[in-house]
């Protein structure tokens, strides 16, 4: 089935805002962050895209991504260090243009927090590049769990890109 269109800007005089949820805001969210941002800037977009990322829980607020994470994305010229975990508050939802879920069961928690004008912001990831697959937790595994975790993250965001470029500067807008 073709992924639905992405959602409008809510706000045509401010960048569009992306968050990146995942469980613990430990591993695949904050990757996801730092490969979508690396992306966008490569495409020119870094000033019309903002990228943030969240975790459903609260485990590992404040503190750094996983040294597996770091790790990976070191390994392909990545820079993870700045990360710093935050947990989701519900308000958010309504801040963000577009939620994009590393897996089902992030997607049905922050569709059950979401006010029903929200709902059609909420995605998963996998989907809006054209998938329907969760992003497999690395947590506790080793490092060809996070390469195969930065392999599908990799793979999905050039096509999130190129549809965040249509959708902010769709031909004829003459930006
Ligand atoms: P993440 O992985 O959702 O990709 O950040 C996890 C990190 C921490 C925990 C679970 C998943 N935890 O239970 O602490």
């Amino acid at each position: 089935m073709p992924s639905a269109p992405l959602p409008p800007p809510r706000d045509l005089a401010t960048p569009y805002r992306v968050c990146l949820v995942c469980l613990g805001n430990f591993c695949r969210s904050p990757m996801a962050e730092v490969v979508l941002r690396d992306d966008l800037a490569k495409a020119g977009l870094d000033g019309a895209v903002v990228v943030d990322s969240v975790g459903t829980g609260d485990w590992h607020v404040g503190g750094p991504m996983s040294a597996g994470s770091q790790a990976a994305l070191a390994r392909r010229g990545h820079d993870g260090s700045a990360h710093r975990a935050r947990q989701l508050k519900p308000s958010w939802l309504a801040q963000r243009d577009l939620l994009l879920a590393m897996d089902k069961a992030n997607l049905a928690t922050l569709r059950r927090l979401a006010r029903p004008e929200d709902a059609m912001r909420i995605r998963l990831f996998t989907e809006v590049a054209g998938g329907d697959g969760d992003i497999p937790d690395p947590y506790g595994g080793g490092a060809a769990d996070f390469d195969h975790v930065l392999d599908l993250l990799s793979a999905a965001t050039p096509v999130i890109v190129e549809r965040l470029g249509r959708l902010l500067d769709p031909p004829g807008a003459g930006r």
